[in-house]
C-alpha cells in the first residue's frame, strides 16, 4: 500500500513538458523497489478483477503475482484497465510488462484498456515473441503544457542494462495496426483515423547513459532514442522538430527513417528515428539506429559506444481522439542479443 501511494505521488508530480521516455520510469521503479509486476490472469474475459474502469489511481486491482504452471494449450484474453501498473505473463522464452500506463490522468478514472492474449503453456512462436495485445482508448484533448494521458506500452524485461560494445544485434519485429473503434482490424484506414482526429505515435523507447544503472532510470539516464512507425495528428510532433529539423536520415533494411534531435524538459538527450511514411510492418536491426549515433559522436550531446542500454520498451503515446481507437499489436520479437 506505502508504495503504491508512493507511485502516485510520482505521477502526480511528473514535470510539464517530459517526454515519453521520463513518462515511464514506472514499471522500473516497481522493480527497483523490489516489487514485482503483477499478472492476474482472468479466464473468463472481462469478469476479472482487474477490468472495469472504475479501479481508480490506487490501483488496488490484481494483488498476487502469477498464478504459475498450467500446462495445457489454451488462449486466454485478459484485460487491464488500471491506471499504471504493470503485468508480466509467464514465458519460457523471453519476458515481457505490459503496462496500460496512463500516466497522464489525474483524476483517477480510466479512459483505456489494454488487452493481453497469453499462451497458457507459456511457449509464443519463438523464444522472443512477446504475447499478443491491444490497447483500446479515448481522451479528450488535454491543455498544451500536459498534452498526453497514456503510454500503453511493452517493456523488456531481460538482459538490460547491457554494454553496447557487447551488442551484435537488437533484432526487432514488428505488426501493428490502429483502427476506430473497439475492435482490431489488419488494415488501417487512415482517413478514417483522421476522421476522429487520432493524434497519437506508435514508438520504440530506449534509454542510455554512461552508467549501467542510470541508463535503467528513464528519468535519470543522459540519452533518450525513440524510434517512431507511426505519428497521427499535429499535436504528435517529435522533439526538435521546429529547432533543428532532420539532421540525418537513414534507410533501414528499406525502410526511411528521419532524425530528429533536442532537449527534454528533464535535459535528456532525445533522438528520435520518425519512419518517413507510417509504417506497420517492420523487421530490421535496431543497432544499426544507434550505431549511427555513437559512429558520429561530433558532440557531447552523442550517445558514445561505451555507454549502456537500459530500457526498452514499445508502444503508442495517446493524446487524444474524438472516439475509441483500437492499438493493435499481434506480432511483436526484440531479440537484444549480446
Ligand atoms: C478486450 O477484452 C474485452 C474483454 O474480454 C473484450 O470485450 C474486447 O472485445 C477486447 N478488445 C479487443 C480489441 O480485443
Ligand atoms: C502452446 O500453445 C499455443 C496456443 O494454443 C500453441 O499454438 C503452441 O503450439 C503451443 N506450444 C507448445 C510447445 O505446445
Ligand atoms: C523469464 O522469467 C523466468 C521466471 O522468472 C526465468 O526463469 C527465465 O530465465 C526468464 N527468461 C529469460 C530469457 O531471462
Ligand atoms: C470500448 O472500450 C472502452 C475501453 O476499453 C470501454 O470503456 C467501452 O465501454 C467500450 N465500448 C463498447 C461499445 O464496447
Ligand atoms: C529457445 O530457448 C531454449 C531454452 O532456453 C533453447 O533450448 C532453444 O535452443 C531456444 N531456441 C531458439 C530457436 O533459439
Ligand atoms: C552509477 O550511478 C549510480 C546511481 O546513480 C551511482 O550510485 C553509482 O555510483 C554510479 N557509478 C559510477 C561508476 O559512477
Ligand atoms: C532516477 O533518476 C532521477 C533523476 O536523476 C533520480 O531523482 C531518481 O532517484 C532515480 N531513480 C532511481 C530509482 O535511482
Ligand atoms: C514539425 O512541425 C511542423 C510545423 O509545426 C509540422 O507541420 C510538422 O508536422 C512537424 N513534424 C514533425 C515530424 O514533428
Ligand atoms: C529485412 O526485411 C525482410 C522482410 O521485409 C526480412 O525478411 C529480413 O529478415 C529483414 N532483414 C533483417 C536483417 O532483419
Ligand atoms: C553521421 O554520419 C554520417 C556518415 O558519416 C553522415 O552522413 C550523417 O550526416 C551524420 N549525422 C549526423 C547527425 O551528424
Amino acid at each position: 500500500m506505502a508504495f503504491r501511494w508512493i507511485v502516485n505521488a510520482g505521477l502526480v508530480a511528473i514535470p510539464v513538458g517530459t517526454t515519453l521516455g521520463v513518462l515511464f520510469g514506472i514499471d522500473a521503479q516497481r522493480q527497483a523497489s523490489g516489487e514485482p509486476p503483477l499478472f492476474t490472469p482472468t479466464s473468463t474475459p472481462g469478469s476479472g478483477g482487474s477490468s472495469g474502469g472504475s479501479g481508480g489511481g490506487d490501483s488496488t486491482g490484481g494483488g498476487g503475482g502469477s498464478s504459475g504452471s498450467v500446462s495445457d494449450n489454451g488462449i486466454v484474453n485478459s484485460q487491464y484497465c488500471q491506471l499504471s501498473y504493470g503485468v508480466s505473463p509467464p514465458s519460457k522464452g523471453e519476458n515481457y510488462t505490459l503496462n496500460p500506463n496512463q500516466w497522464g490522468v489525474e483524476d483517477g478514472v480510466s479512459g483505456l484498456c489494454l488487452n493481453v492474449t497469453t499462451f497458457n503453456n507459456e511457449t509464443y512462436p519463438t523464444n522472443t515473441s512477446a504475447p499478443a495485445w491491444s490497447a483500446t482508448w479515448k481522451y479528450a484533448q488535454g491543455p498544451e503544457t500536459q498534452p498526453v494521458w497514456a503510454f500503453p506500452n511493452i517493456m523488456v524485461d531481460d538482459g538490460l542494462p547491457v554494454a553496447l560494445s557487447d551488442l551484435s544485434a537488437i533484432d526487432f519485429d514488428l505488426l501493428w495496426t490502429y483502427t476506430v473503434g473497439n475492435t482490431t482490424s489488419t488494415s488501417m484506414d487512415t482517413s478514417a483515423l483522421d476522421g476522429v482526429s487520432l493524434n497519437a505515435n506508435v514508438a520504440i523507447d530506449m534509454f542510455l547513459d554512461a552508467n549501467a544503472t542510470k541508463s535503467s532510470n528513464s528519468s535519470g539516464a543522459e540519452y533518450e532514442i525513440m524510434v517512431w512507425f507511426g505519428r497521427f495528428g499535429d499535436s504528435t510532433y517529435t522533439i526538435g522538430n521546429t529547432t533543428l529539423g532532420v539532421i540525418d536520415t537513414y534507410n533501414l533494411n528499406g525502410t526511411e527513417f528521419d532524425l530528429y534531435y533536442g532537449k527534454n524538459g528533464n535535459d535528456q538527450n532525445v533522438f528520435t528515428w520518425l519512419t518517413a511514411e507510417t509504417t506497420s510492418r517492420f523487421t530490421g536491426d535496431l543497432l544499426k539506429l544507434i550505431t549511427e549515433l555513437t559512429m558520429n559522436n561530433t558532440a557531447d550531446y552523442y550517445p558514445s559506444g561505451t555507454d549502456y542500454l537500459g530500457y526498452f520498451s514499445f508502444g503508442s503515446e495517446a493524446y487524444f481522439a474524438d472516439d475509441y481507437v483500437t492499438f493493435n499489436v499481434p506480432e511483436l520479437s526484440i531479440d537484444i542479443q549480446s
